[in-house]
C-alpha cells in the first residue's frame, strides 16, 4: 500500500480551497484535483507493507506538535512536476515542527520504510491542479486560514483517473490556547 503524511481539511477548509481553485483560468488539459482529495503533505512515504503500517502508526501517535492556524496565501505553478498549487509562504513554527519531527522519527526508526535521510524543505502546499502543461497567468490569491487542528495518516491508491485517498488514522495536534 502506497502511504503519506498528510493535514487532511476539514469541511470548511476544502471548501475556501475549492473557491481558491475555482478562480484559476487553466489550459486545456489541465486537470483539477478534486475537492475530497485536497491535502498538504507532510511527508510522503511509498509503498509500505503491513509491519511497516504499525511503526508509522506509532511514530504518528507520538508527535506531540501543537494546531496552528495556516495562511494559504499565494498560487504557484511548479513546471518540474506540472502543478498548480496553493501555498502558504510563512508557515506557522508549530507545522514546520511537526514537518521536522516527523522526518526526524522516520529517518531515525530502522523499520520505517526506506526513504531519502536528508529533510526536505518545507514546501508546504495544496495541489489544486495537475498535467498544467504550460505555464498559467496565476491571480492573485485572496489568503484564507486554515485551523489544522489535527493530522493524518493516508492511503493512496492510484489506479483510478485520480488518486483515491483514504484516511487510516488520525492524530490531534495538542491544544495550545490559554486556558481560563
Ligand atoms: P503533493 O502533496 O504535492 O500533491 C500522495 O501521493 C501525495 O504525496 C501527493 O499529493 C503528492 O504530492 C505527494 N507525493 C507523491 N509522490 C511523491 C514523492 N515521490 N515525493 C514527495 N511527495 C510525493
Amino acid at each position: 500500500m502506497r502511504l503519506f503524511f498528510a493535514l487532511w481539511p476539514e469541511a470548511d477548509t476544502r471548501e475556501r480551497i475549492g473557491n481558491a481553485a475555482a478562480a484559476l483560468r487553466l489550459p486545456e488539459g489541465a486537470r483539477f484535483v478534486p475537492q475530497a482529495n485536497y491535502h498538504l503533505t507532510l511527508a510522503f512515504i511509498g509503498e509500505a507493507t503491513e509491519s511497516q503500517l504499525a511503526v508509522l502508526r506509532r511514530i504518528g501517535r507520538g508527535q506531540r506538535a501543537a494546531g496552528c492556524t495556516i495562511t494559504i496565501d499565494a498560487y504557484e505553478y511548479w513546471p518540474e512536476s506540472q502543478v498548480v498549487v496553493a501555498v502558504a509562504r510563512e508557515p506557522p513554527a508549530a507545522l514546520a515542527e511537526l514537518w521536522r519531527q516527523l522526518h526526524h522519527d522516520l529517518a531515525l526508526h530502522p523499520a520505517a520504510p526506506k526513504r531519502n535521510r536528508q529533510l526536505p524543505p518545507l514546501r508546504a502546499h495544496v495541489t489544486l491542479a495537475r498535467k498544467v502543461s504550460q505555464a498559467p497567468v496565476l491571480p492573485a490569491m485572496s489568503p484564507f486560514a486554515w485551523n489544522a487542528r489535527s493530522f493524518s495518516l493516508v492511503r493512496s491508491d492510484a489506479s483510478a483517473a485520480h488518486s483515491i485517498y483514504t484516511v487510516v488514522d488520525t492524530w490531534l495536534l495538542l491544544d495550545e490556547s490559554p486556558t481560563a
